[in-house]
């Protein structure tokens, strides 16, 4: 059986800046639709996807950052317990295609979320996976990689996707 795929929100979908609630219960629903995101974020491709891209407005993040998609990662109501460092990467995401923006972001963190099963679990994360997280984390504030930019970039990014998304409607 194959997952059916979700539909991302794209930049500057207002959707996009919904503050996400907390997950009061992992349930089968909550651990089916990590499984929905995991099958988009690979067929996007993406290492990382957030409910609020698939307008799903509760605390859910996926991430899988190896090169054989055999890592995926879920993390639900994540909060970061402690970073640490300071690193500058070209970043992109999904709901923003097309575009790569340095960031700086911590270069190391701690997170505490719940899995699945409802289990807490922490987990350090350096590099890439780190960076994944933290960006995957803003998502579910609302918050996209482009509002780091300077004002004037961001403007020229949004028109240029208004642009792209007229074009794909035609
Ligand atoms: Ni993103």
């Amino acid at each position: 059986m194959t997952t059916p795929l979700l539909t991302i929100l794209e930049f500057p979908d207002v959707r996009l800046r919904t503050k996400a609630a907390t997950i009061q219960t992992v349930t089968r629903d909550i651990a089916a639709l990590a499984d929905q995101m995991l099958a988009t974020m690979y067929h996007a491709p993406g290492i990382g996807l957030a409910a609020t891209q698939v307008n799903v407005h509760q605390r859910l993040i996926v991430c899988d950052v190896s090169e054989d998609h055999q890592s995926p990662l879920i993390f639900i109501n994540p909060r970061l317990i402690e970073g640490v460092g300071s690193i500058e990467t070209q970043e992109g995401c999904l709901s923003v295609p097309g575009f790569y923006e340095s960031v700086f972001r911590h270069e190391k963190i701690l997170v505490e979320a719940l899995d699945r099963d409802g289990e807490v679990f922490q987990l350090e994360a350096d590099g890439l996976l780190a960076i994944c997280i933290q960006h995957e984390m803003d998502h579910l504030d609302g918050k996209l990689f482009v509002d780091y930019l300077s004002p004037a970039k961001r403007q020229l990014l949004r028109k240029k996707l208004l642009k792209q998304q007229k074009l794909q409607r035609q």
